[in-house]
C-alpha cells in the first residue's frame, strides 16, 4: 500500500532523530532515574534493560511495520492489516489516540514545571526574584499559565506538518541535548560524593529485585519507547519504503536506551553529590523523595551549590528537559491530528487548534483538581493503556495480519530479510512468546 502524495520523512536520518525524538523525553531523564534510585539502582537498570530487549523492541517493529504498510493515520492503518476485523482495527486506534492525547494532557504538566525552572533563575539572576519565586513555587495559575505555554509550542510546531515541523525540529534539538548532557554527566562525576552514586547505579544488589519491580520497569520500557499509543504507528506511516525496519527500530531503541543510561549516569550521582553538600535526599520514613521533589528540590538545591556555574549548568539542564519533553509532545499530537485531518478531511492547520485546545482543556480540569486526577490519568495510560494496547497491536500483527504481507512490507527496506535470524524468530515470538512474557509480568506480582 503506498499513497502517492502521503508526506514523508525527507532523509533516514531524520525519521531516526525524530522517531528517537518521540521516545527520549521525561520518561528518560527524569522518570528513569528516578524509578532506578528509588528501585536499588543497578537491579532496576538490568531488568529495564532486559524489558527493553525481550518486549518493547520486537512490539516497536510491529507498530512501526503496520504504521508503514498502512501509510495512513492509525486507524486506517489497523484496518489495512486486519481488513475483516474493521471494529477492532477502529476500537484500537481510538483507543490509541485517547490514551495519547491523556498522555500528552499530563505530560504538558510536568513540561510546564520545567520551562518554569528554565526560566526561573533567569529571572532571578536580572533581580526579578519574586517573578522567579512564582515560577518555582506550586499554583494553579502557574500550572495553567506554563501549561499552556508548552501546549502553544507544541501546536504550532505540529501545524506545519511533517518535514517542515517535526523533522526540522527534532532533527536540530536531539543532537543539542546530546551534547549537552555528556558534558553534565562528565560535571557531576566529578563531584564529591558522586561516587555513591555510580556504585548505587551500576552494583547490583539482588535483595532489591521483586515481582513488583519487574512491572515497573516494564511500563517505563513501554513509556520510554512510546509504544502501544499509535505515536511510533503514525511515525512509521511517514517513514520511506526502502527503510529497513528492524535496523531502523534497533537504532530508536539504543538511542533511547543510552539517553536513559546516560540520564542515570547523571541524575545518580548527582544526588548523592547533593547529599555531600547537606541536601535531603531521603524522607522521613527513610524512603528516597518522590520524583519531582527529587528533580525540582535536589536538582536546584545542587546547582546552586556550583556557584556561578551553578547558573550555566541548571539553565542548561532544564533547558534540555524542556527540548526533550518537546520533540515528545509533538510526535503525540501528531496522533490525533493525522486521524482527524485525514478521517475529517479537514485542513491540518485548523484542526491543529482545535484538538491542542481540547487537550489543554483537560490539562486545565487536571490542574484543578491535581490531587485527585493527576496520579490517575498517569495510571490509568501508562500503567494500562500503553502494556494492553502494545500487546494488542503484537496479537493483530502476529494472528491477524497475513504473513505474506508482513514478509513483503519488510522486504522491501530488506531483499534478504527472509533470510535472517530475525524473520526465523520475530513471526513466532510476538505470536506467542511476548504475550506470555507480558502475562508473566502482570500476573507474578498477584502470587507473591
Ligand atoms: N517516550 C516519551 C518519553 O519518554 C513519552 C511518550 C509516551 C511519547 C507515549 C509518546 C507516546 O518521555
Amino acid at each position: 500500500m503506498a499513497s502517492g502524495n502521503r508526506a514523508q520523512f525527507s532523509s533516514r536520518l531524520g525519521f531516526i532523530l525524530a522517531a528517537a525524538g518521540s521516545a527520549v523525553g521525561l520518561g528518560n531523564i527524569w522518570g528513569f532515574p528516578t524509578q532506578a534510585a528509588s528501585n536499588g539502582g543497578a537491579v532496576f537498570l538490568l531488568t529495564y534493560l532486559a524489558m527493553v530487549f525481550i518486549l518493547a523492541y520486537p512490539l516497536l517493529v510491529a507498530e512501526l511495520t503496520i504504521g508503514r504498510y498502512g501509510a495512513s493515520n492509525p486507524i486506517r492503518s489497523l484496518i489495512s492489516v486486519a481488513p475483516k476485523q474493521k471494529a477492532l482495527g477502529s476500537a484500537v486506534g481510538i483507543a490509541g489516540m485517547l490514551g495519547v492525547s491523556g498522555i500528552l494532557s499530563f505530560y504538558a504538566i510536568v513540561a510546564g514545571w520545567f520551562f518554569g525552572f528554565l526560566v526561573g533563575p533567569l529571572l532571578s539572576a536580572v533581580g526579578m526574584d519574586a517573578a522567579a519565586a512564582w515560577l518555582e513555587g506550586f499554583s494553579i495559575e502557574r500550572n495553567l499559565v506554563l501549561m499552556l505555554l508548552f501546549m502553544v509550542l507544541t501546536i504550532l510546531v505540529v501545524r506545519n506538518g511533517v518535514a517542515d515541523g517535526i523533522e526540522k525540529w527534532s532533527s536540530r534539538l536531539m543532537p543539542v541535548l546530546f551534547v549537552l548532557f555528556i558534558l553534565m554527566v562528565i560535571y557531576t562525576l566529578f563531584q564529591p560524593g558522586a561516587v555513591d552514586g555510580l556504585k548505587m547505579y551500576l552494583v547490583p544488589d539482588t535483595s532489591h529485585f521483586s515481582p513488583d519491580l519487574m512491572v515497573s520497569a516494564m511500563g517505563q520500557a513501554f513509556f520510554s519507547l512510546s509504544i502501544g499509543v499509535c505515536t511510533m504507528m503514525v511515525y512509521g506511516s511517514y517513514l520511506r519504503k526502502d527503510a529497513d525496519l528492524p535496523k531502523t527500530a534497533a537504532q530508536v531503541a539504543l538511542l533511547d536506551t543510552g539517553v536513559a543510561f546516560v540520564a542515570g549516569l547523571l541524575i545518580l550521582p548527582a544526588m548523592f553529590a547533593a547529599q555531600h553538600n547537606g541536601v535531603q535526599i531521603y524522607n522521613e520514613a527513610g524512603g528516597l523523595l518522590d520524583g519531582d521533589t527529587l528533580v525540582f528540590s535536589v536538582l536546584p538545591a545542587m546547582f546552586d551549590t556550583m556557584g556561578s556555574a551553578g547558573l550555566i549548568v541548571g539553565v542548561a539542564f532544564f533547558a534540555l528537559m524542556v527540548i526533550a519533553a518537546l520533540t515528545s509532545s509533538i510526535s503525540m499530537l501528531e496522533v490525533p491530528v493525522s486521524c482527524a485531518s485525514e478521517e475529517l478531511n479537514k485542513d491540518r492547520k485548523t484542526v491543529v487548534w482545535w484538538i491542542g485546545g481540547a487537550i489543554a482543556l483537560f490539562s486545565t480540569v487536571i490542574i484543578f483538581n491535581f490531587g485527585s486526577l493527576f496520579g490517575l490519568v498517569i495510571s490509568i495510560t501508562t500503567e494500562y493503556m500503553q502494556p494492553i494496547l502494545g500487546l494488542i497491536m503484537a496479537l493483530i500483527a502476529g494472528w491477524i495480519w497475513k504473513r505474506n504481507q508482513v514478509l513483503e512490507e519488510l522486504r522491501q527496506g530488506n531483499p534478504e530479510i527472509s533470510e535472517s535470524l530475525f524473520w526465523k524468530v520475530w513471526p513466532t515470538y510476538v505470536r506467542v512468546v511476548c504475550p506470555i512474557l507480558m502475562a508473566l509480568v502482570f500476573l507474578w506480582p498477584l502470587f507473591k
